[in-house]
């Protein structure tokens, strides 16, 4: 039975983390940099020389193929991987580890020179975290694109999309082309640290995912009067920051008296004109939502946008609300999951069964796939923050375990 070579996915981890690796440790490789494409650059080549077949797609979707160069119907292929691009101050695992797992899965099978009945392809997807637009290489790849935004999708510190991707070469436009054949992939398997404790503190070495939450992005944006700090009288202030802050708040305890395991946060949150002698004129937030249940999901979004409109009026400040992204929560295929499992029993590793509170590539390819999940513990459950860790035989573990997956599913 062909084994994965441990060394050598350690030593191409170390090497991908030196891409937009932070002084003080952990990352920022945000998708279309510098510092990603000289990452895709090197991917290419890991590839090339791992003697599979390298491709990129009209969306920057950089796929490796053993047995496959390209996706067709005629030839369904059995699908891993996951992103290369990472958070501002992120860590070296999330994403990374998905991809280079699959590409030591491909490398030690052609090494062995076993082959398997259906093809084997590994992916790094374009903008998983989303600087542009969430998922946004995984969404070309299923046709879930909204083509017509494609011109106005912006980061959130206002560089185009179109100017990020002409930076790197490619045309945002033909995005759309990246669209994957239908039938053209038998089943998808992504191996991904859980970024949360769970695992962790329950001493399992791996976890099989039945579900991936949803996930909503509202861009709020409140419209009050800039005014001069000192001689604006206090009963004349539209001030906009507070009536920010006081959404803020309010919907906080609007989800803490809401039943569900619904999560949210205010990660983004800009004042204009940003200066500490003017009353604020404007003020910008962005709410992410997740919830595992599609409708608490909605209730809580609706919730907050009357709140938001309360807000406004109650301090005769002007709201817009605009929906940035909406993906939807999604059960993980049967078929993948049992391989999973039957993977973990071979190998005589205990796993259990969990959700996943974060989102994945894997939602997008349930819509066109069979699609799944498995996950290996965080250290301590860190992850978006440069301390994310996983311990060394958890890695070896969860490449072990995708190795065997992807042969139940390529068989
Ligand atoms: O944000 C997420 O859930 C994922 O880490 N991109
Ligand atoms: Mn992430
Ligand atoms: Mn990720």
């Amino acid at each position: 039975m062909t084994t994965v070579n441990a060394a050598r996915l350690h030593a191409r981890l170390a090497s991908l983390a030196r891409f937009g690796a932070l002084a003080g440790g952990g990352v920022t490789r945000s998708c279309w940099s510098a510092a990603h494409e000289e990452a895709r650059a090197w991917l290419l080549a890991e590839i090339r020389a791992a003697g599979l077949t390298a491709w990129v797609d009209p969306a920057g979707n950089v796929f490796g193929g053993l047995g496959a160069a390209a996706f067709s119907a005629s030839a369904p292929v059995v699908l891993t991987g996951s992103h290369i691009d990472t958070v501002p101050e992120g860590g070296t695992l999330d994403g990374a580890l998905g991809v280079l797992a699959g590409l030591e899965c491909l490398h030690a099978l052609r090494d062995a020179g076993e082959r398997t009945r259906r093809p084997l392809v590994v992916a790094a997807w374009s903008d998983e975290e989303g600087r542009y637009g969430s998922l946004f290489g995984s969404r070309a790849f299923c046709g879930k694109l909204d083509v017509a935004a494609i011109p106005t999708m912006a980061a959130v510190d206002g560089e185009r999309l179109v100017d990020a991707m002409a930076r790197a070469g490619f045309d945002a436009r033909r995005a759309p082309e990246a669209l994957a054949p239908s039938g053209a992939v038998n089943a998808y398997v992504e191996l991904h640290i859980e970024q949360g404790p769970r695992l962790d503190e329950a001493g399992v070495p791996i976890a099989v995912v039945d579900s991936i939450v949803g996930v909503r992005r509202t861009r709020l944006t409140f419209h009050g009067q800039a005014d001069h700090a000192g001689t604006t009288p206090m009963d004349r202030r539209r001030d906009a920051f507070l009536a920010a802050a006081d959404y803020a708040l309010r919907a906080r305890a609007l989800l803490d008296r809401s039943a569900s395991r619904t999560v949210a946060n205010i990660g983004v949150a800009t004042v204009h004109p940003g200066v500490s002698n003017i009353v604020p004129g404007r003020a910008e937030l962005v709410h992410e939502m997740r919830s595992a249940d599609a409708h608490a999901l909605a209730g809580l979004a609706e919730g907050c946008e009357t709140l938001a409109r309360e807000v406004g009026q109650a301090r005769g400040i002007g709201v817009e609300v605009r929906r940035m992204s909406v993906t939807a929560p999604v059960a993980c295929s049967p078929r993948v999951q049992a391989a999973v499992a039957s993977s973990c029993k071979q190998l005589g590793l205990g796993y259990t069964t969990l959700y996943s509170a974060a989102g994945h590539d894997a939602q997008n390819l349930a819509s066109v796939t069979e699609s799944g999940m498995l996950f290996i513990p965080s250290r301590g459950g860190k992850s978006h923050r440069v301390d994310e860790t996983s311990d060394a035989e958890a890695i070896e573990r969860g490449a072990a375990v995708l190795l065997r997956t992807l042969l139940d599913l390529a068989a």
